[in-house]
Formats: C-alpha cells, structure tokens, sequence
C-alpha cells in the first residue's frame, strides 16, 4: 500500500440528487463513460446513491486486473444481481478456491488445439446458415450474427447432433432472458421479487433455459452411438485432426466439463453453459455486425479482404487451416473489436483501502474499468473514432502493456479469446465468400451500450453477383 498523502478523486460533473450520474449512464453511456478522462486518472460517480470509482488510466486498470488484483475481487452491484441469474458460473464466482479450480478445469477446453477438433464441424454448421440467406431481401444482420455465433457454439461445446429445438429456443430464450437480467441489475433487489408479471415471466425463462440445458447435458451424457461425420469438403485435415480421416462429432468441448473429477453437480453444469452462452454469444455476435457495417462503408478494406480470401481459398470452401493466413482479416476484427467495445463496463469491490495512483479507494467501493474508454483513449489510439485496421500492423501496433484490454487482463482474463478469434474469422470469411457483394439497408446504426456495445437498428442486402 502506497503511504504517500491521498487526494479524494475528483467527482465527475452534472450529478443529480439520489440519482448521482444514473441518468447519463442510462441516456448517453458511452459518452459520458469516455468524457471522464478529462477529469483524472480515475473519477468518482454516483450510480444512484452508491458512489464507485471509474479508473481512466489503463497502466492503473492493470493495477487492479493485475498487479492488485488481491486487493479488487470480482463485485460489484451488478455482478451481485447477475449473481442470481448465473449463479457461480466462472465470470460470476467470486475470486477464490472454487474460481481457480474451475478456471484450471475449463482453461484446456479454449486452447487453439481443442478449438481446432471442433474447426470443421463450426464452418460446416456456419457455411449452412450463411448460405441459406435469401438473396436481395434486407436481413437483420445483428440478430442473424448472434444466431449463427450461437449455433457454432452449441456445436463447439455439445457436437453436431443435438436435438433441433434447442438451437431455436436458445435463440429466442436468451435475449429475452438478457434484457429481463439487464433490467434486474438496475431495479432495487426488493423490487426483483415482488411477484410482478415482468418477474414472474423472467423466472419463467429462467427456468426454462435450466431445463433446456439440462436436456443438452443428458444429451451429452448418453452412449456415444451417433453419427460419424465426414467434413463438407471431405477433408479432415481441416479438423486440425491429423490421424483421422473422419471424425465423431458427438464430442463437443463440454465433454471437458462432464468428465471432470470431482464430478460437478447438475447446478454448475448448468451455472457454467449460462455463462459461457452469455459470454460467447453477444460479444462475437455484436463484433461481427460492425465489422460487416465497417466493411460496408470502405470498398478498399472489402477489396483487400476479398483479396485476401482469395489467394489462400481461391474457389474452394474455407478450411480451419487458412485462419492464421488470413492476417488482414484479423487486423479487421481487431479493429472493431477495438472500436466498438463490446465490453464497457466492468467492476471490481476494493477489499480494503487501497492507493490507485495518488487517490485513496475506500474498503467496500465499486471500481469500474472501461474496455471501450481505454480502447478510445487518443494516446494509443490516435484519432479512435475512425476504423483503421492497418493500426494493428506489426509496424504500427500499440505495444504499450495494457493499451489493448477488450479481452481483460490478470486471473479473470477472457477464457474465451481463442474461442472468439477463431469463430470471428470463420463467420467473417464464410460471409465474404458466399456473399460477393453486400450493402447496408438501413440508414447508419447508432452504438447503444446496453450488455455490449450494439447497433440500434442494422440491415443489408447480400447479393451473389460481384458488383
Ligand atoms: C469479442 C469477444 C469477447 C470479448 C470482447 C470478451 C470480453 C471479456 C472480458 C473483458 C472479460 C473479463 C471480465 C472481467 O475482467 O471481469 C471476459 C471474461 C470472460 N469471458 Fe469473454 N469475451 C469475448 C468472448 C468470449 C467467448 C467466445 C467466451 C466463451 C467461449 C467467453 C467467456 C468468458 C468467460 C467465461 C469469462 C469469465 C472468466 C473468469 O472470470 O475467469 N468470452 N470476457
């Protein structure tokens, strides 16, 4: 602990009575969330009554995910209420024996060769949806990105072979069930169990959503008597599966999860594909619908991608192998990964009194980091509004420790940004190559940081004809 004299964080300007900053959270959050650099290095703000400090200095945020993070536990009053819906789930369970453990157990299940068994069955169930597109019509290009991010998931983590109606009631289940635990998260805790109709019909969904993963996991845990798959293009080598011509697809990465000793109970099965469902699904989902708006907007980046699909494709259909060559696609998802987010706001609970820089934390006080405002910050990404992939060239790259934290950094890092990469570039190249020609519908979407950062409104038309 730092002994030298604290100075009290200066307070962010424009708090109301009661409500503190509450309502430029909730009217103009990204805004606001970025305009607090301006005041210092971290800066107090009032969400209603409860006072939590916002660091702005991403070598101070590393402080806290890293250096100190003995000292900032996973809390918070959102985690609190998010607590209730997923349980003790690996992002929700407090930092400790049971976080490390299970972050051990499920680490193997995200590394690049586990992902890479599961390649060629997440492009073949990917290359079905995209191609089934209609051709002209505008399509919602958000809701159709979580819809694909979430069917290569499921494929991912339970195998080629569920039962049909899961897929579609998890699509229609899970937003629903975000927006009712957003709105959770905000209410008083009191007001979340009066027997309300918008409770009752949350709890409902809940529920059901249990139900249904349990129905997965009996699935999962059945005799191995399914399918053998051959791969679309017949080659297995693209499964990253060198011995096998052919490769049972019943194995998903929740095997990992299944076989665990000590076994998990039915409750954290259930409490860890929540979480990883939440997890996975709207942060991908929500990066590929900017990086297609973005590549709608720049005929150069479409042509250098296109280019780039080319020379190492030519006609033929992606394979699991070609992702690490295609480094200007990557550059690309970085790139929006960094400009939009996804995640915004994440918090911390100071477990005792703590320096952040010159400024005192109290015991028990929020801290909140901000992906979004340290991917904006001028300093190491000059002029941040514009989307410029070549600023992740080798040459060009922030190489400052910190400067990129969209994934988080320290024990609670994503445990899934391998997961992430590879299903951005899979969903990514599939669309550029089923899809010679894409145009946006709808009139330019606004950013609106709810659980990520999501466009408001997106539609395009995709077309098979090259312009
Ligand atoms: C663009 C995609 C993604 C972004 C930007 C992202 C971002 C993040 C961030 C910032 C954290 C750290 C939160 C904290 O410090 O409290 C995190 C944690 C986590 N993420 Fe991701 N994520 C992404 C995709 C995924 C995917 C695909 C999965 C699942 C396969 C996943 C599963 C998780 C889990 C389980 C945690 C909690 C880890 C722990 O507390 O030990 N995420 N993610």
């Amino acid at each position: 602990m730092n002994d030298s004299p604290a100075i009290p964080a200066p307070t962010a300007p424009g708090a109301l009575p009661l409500i503190g900053h509450a309502h430029r959270l909730a009217r103009d959050p990204l805004p606001f969330i970025t305009s607090l650099r301006a005041h210092g290095s971290v800066v107090r703000i009032g969400i209603g009554p409860t006072a939590a400090y916002v660091v702005t200095d991403p070598a101070l945020t590393r402080q806290v995910l890293v250096t100190d993070a003995a000292h900032f536990t996973k809390g918070g009053k959102i985690i609190d209420a998010l607590r209730i819906f997923f349980g003790d789930g690996l992002a929700t369970v407090a930092d400790g024996d049971t976080h490390l453990r299970n972050r051990r157990l499920m680490q193997p299940m995200f590394n690049k060769a586990h992902i890479a068994t599961r390649g060629t069955a997440m492009i073949d169930q990917v290359r079905a949806m995209v191609s089934a597109w209609e051709e002209a019509g505008p399509r919602d290009v958000y809701a159709d990105m979580n819809d694909i991010t979430l069917a290569a998931f499921l494929v991912a983590l339970f195998g080629t072979d569920l039962p049909g109606h899961l897929q579609g009631e998890f699509t229609t289940l899970l937003p629903a069930i975000m927006k009712g635990t957003i709105r959770q998260t905000v209410l008083p805790t009191w007001v979340t169990r009066l027997p309300l109709p918008a409770n009752r019909t949350h709890a409902a969904r809940v529920a059901r959503l249990r139900a249904l993963i349990d129905e997965a996991i009996e699935h999962r845990s059945g005799p191995d008597t399914g399918p053998v798959h051959t791969a679309a293009d017949g080659s297995a080598k693209s499964a990253g599966c060198p011995h096998a011509t052919r490769t049972r697809e019943r194995n998903g990465l929740f095997t990992t999860l299944l076989t665990a000793e000590p076994p998990l109970s039915r409750r954290q099965l259930q409490d860890e594909v929540i979480t990883l469902l939440t997890g996975a699904i709207e942060t991908t989902g929500t990066t590929l619908a900017w990086t297609l708006y973005e590549v709608t907007r720049s005929p150069e980046i479409e042509r250098r991608l296109r280019d780039e699909l080319a020379s190492v494709c030519s006609d033929r259909p992606l394979h699991y192998d070609d992702m690490e060559h295609l480094p200007y696609a990557r550059q690309v998802l970085q790139e929006a990964v960094r400009k939009y987010g996804p995640a915004w706001m994440v918090t911390r609970t100071a477990t005792r009194d703590i320096h952040l820089g010159t400024h005192r934390i109290p015991e028990g006080a929020d801290v909140v980091w901000s992906p979004y405002l340290h991917q904006h910050d001028p300093e190491h990404f000059p002029d941040p509004d514009r989307f410029d992939p070549d600023r992740w060239t080798p040459e060009r790259a922030p190489t400052a420790r910190g400067s990129f934290l969209a994934f988080g950094d320290g024990r609670r890092k994503c445990i899934g940004e391998n997961f992430a990469w590879t299903e951005l570039q899979m969903i990514l190249s599939t669309v550029l190559q089923l899809w010679p020609r894409m145009e946006l519908a709808s009139r330019t979407p606004r950013a609106q940081a709810v659980v990520t950062v999501k466009p408001d409104a997106m539609t395009m038309t995709f077309h098979r004809k090259a312009p």
